[in-house]
Formats: structure tokens, sequence, C-alpha cells
């Protein structure tokens, strides 16, 4: 649904600003994983585009407030972050597939990096109210970046922080730790939201291992809502068939392994459809 909220608070996180919006109709609507698209730029703008935002948290209060974490990376985040408390802003959500819960107790680490760590703690939340542990692998180039440090260790049963730079926890990458992480805890699932690349790392170690992995990816969006085409990765299906899907709304969250990382920017030759074979070798 689309709302025109009012921005509540504003605030800095280390090297990231949240945005609190009453919208009452997108969070109580919200489940974990799901994301919002945003209009930037006022009403002259040429911004045409939504941009994209996890939800970072939901709360009950002025009838529903969605909080989303972002950092500035060009014109339109430029913009976001210098809105203002009783600003209003235009919203889309909840938009995309959340993540999926295991039914059972089972025990999942969710790992995160820059700010994708972000989207996780709705998840973790979820995941503990079944009565899952839930064990937390943050990263981010440098100590500012690593974003929910503190509540991970709230919340989780462990932390483990890396950065590329060593100003915070080991030195590294989250998939570094990740194997070590995943044999001590014995985890049955792993969670992940952050850049395609540690996405595609966190799936490979989650297959070594042989358990489930549910990724939240950020591909390039323009809709959002499943019209435009800007936003395809190629995705094997059940059948083992390859088909170029769109992550706005069959994802953005996916099962790791079925996403063909590799090919991410391109359309493989024997996806579905693909010119020069696909429908073929589909047939
Ligand atoms: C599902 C999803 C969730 C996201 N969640 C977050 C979040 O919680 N916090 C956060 O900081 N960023 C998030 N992003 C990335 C964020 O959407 C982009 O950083 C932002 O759109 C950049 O806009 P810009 O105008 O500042 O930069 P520009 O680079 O000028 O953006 C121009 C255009 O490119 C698109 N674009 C640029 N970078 C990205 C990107 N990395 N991913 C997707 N589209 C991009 C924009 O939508 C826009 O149409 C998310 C992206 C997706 C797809
Ligand atoms: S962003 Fe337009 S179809 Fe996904």
């Amino acid at each position: 649904m689309q709302v025109t909220g009012t921005v509540l608070t504003t605030r800095r996180v280390d090297a990231y600003h949240a945005l609190t919006v009453v919208a009452p109709g997108i969070a109580e609507r919200f489940r974990p994983g799901h994301f919002v698209g945003v209009a930037v730029g006022g009403a002259q703008t040429s911004m045409l585009t939504r941009r994209a935002f996890f939800v970072h948290d939901v709360k009950p209060d002025y009838g529903g407030t969605v909080e989303f974490v972002f950092s500035v990376s060009g014109p339109g985040t430029a913009w976001l972050a210098d809105r203002r408390a009783r600003d209003t802003l235009d919203l889309v959500g909840p938009l995309g597939r959340p993540f999926p819960l295991p039914r059972d107790p089972v025990t999942c680490v969710l790992v995160g990096a820059e700010h994708g760590s972000a989207t996780l703690f709705t998840v973790a939340d979820a995941l503990q109210r079944r009565g899952c542990r839930v064990d937390f692998v943050l990263g981010a180039a440098s100590a500012d970046r690593v974003f929910g440090a503190l509540r991970a260790r709230r919340m989780g049963e462990t932390t483990t922080l890396t950065t590329e730079d060593g100003s915070l926890g080991m030195r590294g990458r989250v998939t570094d730790v990740l194997p070590g992480v995943i044999a001590d805890v014995r985890a049955d699932a792993v969670y992940a939201c952050g850049p395609m690349p540690m996405l595609h790392g966190v799936t490979t170690v989650a297959v070594e291992f042989d358990i489930p992995v549910q990724v939240a990816v950020e591909e390039r969006m323009a809709c959002g809502i499943g019209v435009c085409m800007t936003c395809v990765l190629p995705v094997i299906g059940d059948d083992g068939v390859t088909r170029m899907v769109r992550s706005c709304v069959e994802g953005p969250v996916f099962r790791g392994e079925r996403v063909r990382f590799d090919d991410v920017g391109t359309i493989p030759f024997d996806a579905l459809g693909a010119p020069g074979g696909g429908t073929r070798n589909a047939g």
C-alpha cells in the first residue's frame, strides 16, 4: 500500500542514518525481510524511481511506525539524510517476500554485513518467539559500519563481529568466521543479508555444512512492484530449470543455493527463454 507518512524521528547510528516514519498500514502488514519503496527528491524531482530499503523495525506507536537504516550512496539517499521530524515521506510497502521461518525450535545463525545487519533483528525476534536459538555474525569494512553490535549482543546467544580493517572484532570477513560459528553452535539454518559477494560466500559455507540458507538480495531496482524487470536474477526452480526472476516480487529472499551468484547480471544460456537455447532446453 502507498502511505504518506510523517517522519517521527531521525537519528545517526555511526555511519548510518535511521528514519522512523508513521505508516500504520505498512507496519501492520510487515513481516521480517519485507522492504519499502521510498519516493525521494520531492514533488519536482527528476529522481523518478523509488529507493528500496529493508525495514529495520516496526513499532505500535502512533498506530504503527516503520524504521529503515541507510548510508548515503547517491542523490536519493543524500536527500533522505536531510529529512527532519515532521517532514512527510511517500512510502510503498511492505514489498517482497519475507523470510520463511522454521516450524521447529532450531538453531539459526544470522549473518549480516554493512546495512544488511539492520534487516536481521526482526528476523531474530520472530525466530526467538518460535523458541529458536539465535547467534549473530555481523561484519563490515570498519567499526563504524558494523550495525547493531550491541543489540545483537543482547539478543543473540553469541555474537561474532568482524571488520576488514580490524577496528572491531576479528580482522576479516563474516565468511572467515562463519564455518567456526556454525560448527560451534551446531547450526541448523543460516539467514543472511548483505552485499551479493557476501551472500555468495555465506551460501557456499552453508552448503558445505549441508544446512539451509535464506538470503535477502539487493539487486538494483526501479519499480519495486514487479513491472519493469530491472531486478531480475537467475534462480534455479524446484524443477531444476533456471529462470530470470524478479527479486522485488519473487524475492528479495531466496534459498541461497538456488541463486546462480556467478551469473548474476547476465542471462545464462540455459535459463528459460534465454536467447539461443533456454526455451528449447527447458521444453
Ligand atoms: C530490496 C532492497 C533493500 C535495500 N535495503 C537497503 C537498506 O536497508 N539500507 C541501505 O542503505 N540501502 C538499501 N538498499 C540499497 C538502496 O536502495 C540504494 O543504496 C539506494 O537506492 C541508492 O539510491 P541513491 O539515489 O542514493 O543512489 P544512486 O546510486 O544514484 O541510485 C540510482 C538508482 O539506482 C538504484 N540503486 C542504486 N544502488 C542500489 C543498490 N545497491 N541496490 C538496489 N538499487 C540500487 C536506485 O534505486 C536508483 O534507482 C536496498 C536495495 C534493495 C534492492
Ligand atoms: S524492480 Fe521492477 S520488476 Fe523488480
